[in-house]
Parts: structure tokens; sequence; C-alpha cells
């Protein structure tokens, strides 16, 4: 027994030492120490011995043991420092190496200009929504008063998809969606793309930017309209700002009106950025038609509304002193950069 327990003790030391990882160890254990294990098997036999015999046998027995568990766990310190080691080595930052550079995108001037837009409604109470940018003939034009002979269409020409689906030449079809959808008080602003057939230059662009608004309640008269559309004026180019609301004509709204900024260049006198006018025109605005109420299942004699359209892309122009629209669509980032 005592030879085999010394043969066990160097064998052990042998296979522990060649454990390259935990798992080896871990079976190293199993073999010698485990309940099938080696040296469990010689502590078994013991009882066939005499006391004697068994008291030396046991002693022996039990270095052994604690030889081969002092051996195990310095064996396992050893392979996990190598492991952290080979991990640190492996995950190595040079802190001194250049970074990546990551360049950081940025609003595109529309949207600057639509986000304060927004900001300036959403603080007179207006929601923000959303319609379609392909649209059929129906809420284009029809539900908007504006029948298939109308002459407001020939300055709406546009991309049709079929006869009746189209790329929406303007916002104002949101209005309808909208009146479908929610019953007053309404008060939205829509801001989206709109389409018309127009070659490109420098003030005209097949695809530009609008942005609605429609408020609709018991008892709404045109000095709301002018009210609100005053304060977001003043709001959008400061409080001195003076406007006038000029009378003129849009099929879905009576009496319709255009919103004119003075000249914040030359103050009324007439200067190149208002073609001499003295006056910016801003949007086009009116009270809701009561046939468009009618339409979209609106009692007129019980509410009434006014609406508003303006064109975003403009008023980006002279806000940042563009005076090429095709800018804002190139996407050169030699431009956009800038903002
Ligand atoms: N949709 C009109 C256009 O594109 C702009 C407009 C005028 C919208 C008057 C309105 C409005 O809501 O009431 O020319």
């Amino acid at each position: 027994m005592k030879e085999a327990l010394s043969r066990i003790a160097l064998t052990a030391k042998a296979d522990i030492a060649a454990a390259g990882n935990p798992a080896a160890l871990e079976a190293a254990r199993v073999k010698y120490l485990g309940k099938k294990g080696e040296l469990t098997a010689i502590l078994k036999g013991m009882g066939a011995l005499s006391p004697d015999g068994r008291r030396e046998i046991g002693q022996i027995a039990n270095e052994t043991r604690a030889a081969i568990e002092a051996e195990l766990g310095s064996r396992l310190q050893e392979l996990k420092s190598k492991e952290l080691d080979a991990r640190l080595l492996a995950e190595r930052l040079d802190v001194t190496m250049p970074g990546t550079h990551h360049p950081m995108g940025g609003r595109h001037p529309i949207q600057l200009v639509l986000d304060e837009l927004k900001e300036i409604f959403l603080g007179m109470g207006f929601d923000v929504v959303e319609g379609p940018e392909v649209e059929t003939d129906y809420y284009n034009f029809e539900a908007l008063n504006i029948p298939k002979d109308h002459p407001a269409r020939d300055t709406q020409d546009t991309f049709y998809i079929s006869d009746n689906v189209i790329l929406r030449t303007q916002t104002s079809p949101v209005q309808i969606r909208t009146m479908e959808q929610r019953k007053p008080p309404i008060r939205v602003i829509a801001p989206g793309r709109v389409y018309r057939s127009d070659a490109v230059d420098a003030t005209h662009s097949p695809l530009f930017h609008q942005v609605e608004g429609l408020v609709v309640d018991k008892g709404i008269t045109m000095s709301d309209l002018k009210g609100t559309l005053d304060t977001f004026a003043k709001r959008l180019y400061g409080p001195e700002t003076v406007t006038r609301f000029r009378p003129h004509h849009f099929p879905f709204t009576e009496p319709s009106a255009e919103l004119d900024v003075m000249c914040f260049s030359c103050h009324g006198e007439g200067c190149r950025l208002c073609k001499g006018e003295g006056w910016i025109e801003i949007l086009g605005c009116g009270m809701v038609h009561p046939k468009v109420l009618s339409i979209c299942g609106i009692d007129p004699e019980e509410y009434s509304g006014f609406a508003f359209g303006l064109g975003l892309d403009r008023i980006v122009m002279r806000r940042y002193n563009i005076d090429d629209l095709r800018l804002l669509f190139e996407n050169d980032l030699r431009f956009l950069t800038q903002f």
C-alpha cells in the first residue's frame, strides 16, 4: 500500500502539472480524490489492515491527500493567472493610438426651421399631424372644393400615379383627413413634403415643403385667425414684426387672405429682399369654407374654423440668407455642415 501511495503521489503530481486548463485539472482531481478515485480506493481498502497498519497507512494517505490538494490549489492559481495574462494581452488597449473619427450628423436647415415652427404652434396648443404624400384626387382637390375643371388646378399640376392617385400638391388634404378623424375642437399643424411638376431653378423645385394649419371649434372668427397668425409672425421674426392681411382667393376658404410681414431688411421701403414691395408674403389663409366642413361631416351652422398654409423652404432661405433653393436639396456637405 505504501508503494501504491507513493506511486499515486508521483503520478498525481505529474498529471496536475500537465493539466493545461481548469477542466483538465478537475479531471485530475476526480481521478485521484473523487469518489472512485485512486486514493479513495486505498482508503476504502484500509479496513483489512491491522490497527497499527491502519494508523501508519492512514497517516501516509492523509499526507498524500493533503499534498495532492495543495498541488491542485497552486496549479489552479497558476492556470488562472495565465488565463488573465492571456486576456490582458488580447484585450490590450493602446491609448496612445489616434482615435477613430466619427463625424456627427446635424439637422438639415429645413428641419431646424420646422422644429422652430412646431415649437411656436405647440406653445399655442396645436398638435402636429401628418398625412400621406401619395394622395388621392379626392383629398388633394375635390374635398377642398377644387372640382376637376377648376382653374386652381392649372397652377398645381403634379405627378400622377394613376388618374386618381397623385403626389399631393399641398398639405391642405391633411385638413380633410384630420376633420374626418377628429371631432372639434381641432387645433393642428401638418408639415410635410409637397410636389408640383415645376422645372428646377433657383426658386422652383418639384419637391418642396409646406406647413398646414387648421383650427375648428364653436365660435371661431376671422379675429382668431388674425390674432393667431400675427402672434406666430411675431414669435418667428421678433416682437416688432409688422403684419398685414391682404384679401385673396382660395377655393377652400371664404373669406381668404394672404399674410405679409413688413420687409425686415428695408422696413417697407422696398429692397432686393422684398423685390421692391416693402412686404414679404408668408402664407395663405382663410375661414374654412362651409362646404368643406360639410364634406367632412362637420355642421357649419354649429362650427367654424380657420386654416392656413405656408411655404417652409422660402422661410428657411430668408432665415439663413440662402439665395438658391437647389442648395436645400442637393445634400452637399460643404453646404449642410454650415448649420
Ligand atoms: N394650399 C395652399 C397652397 O398650396 C395654401 C393655403 C392657402 C392653405 C389657404 C390653407 C389656406 O390652408 O387656408 O397654395
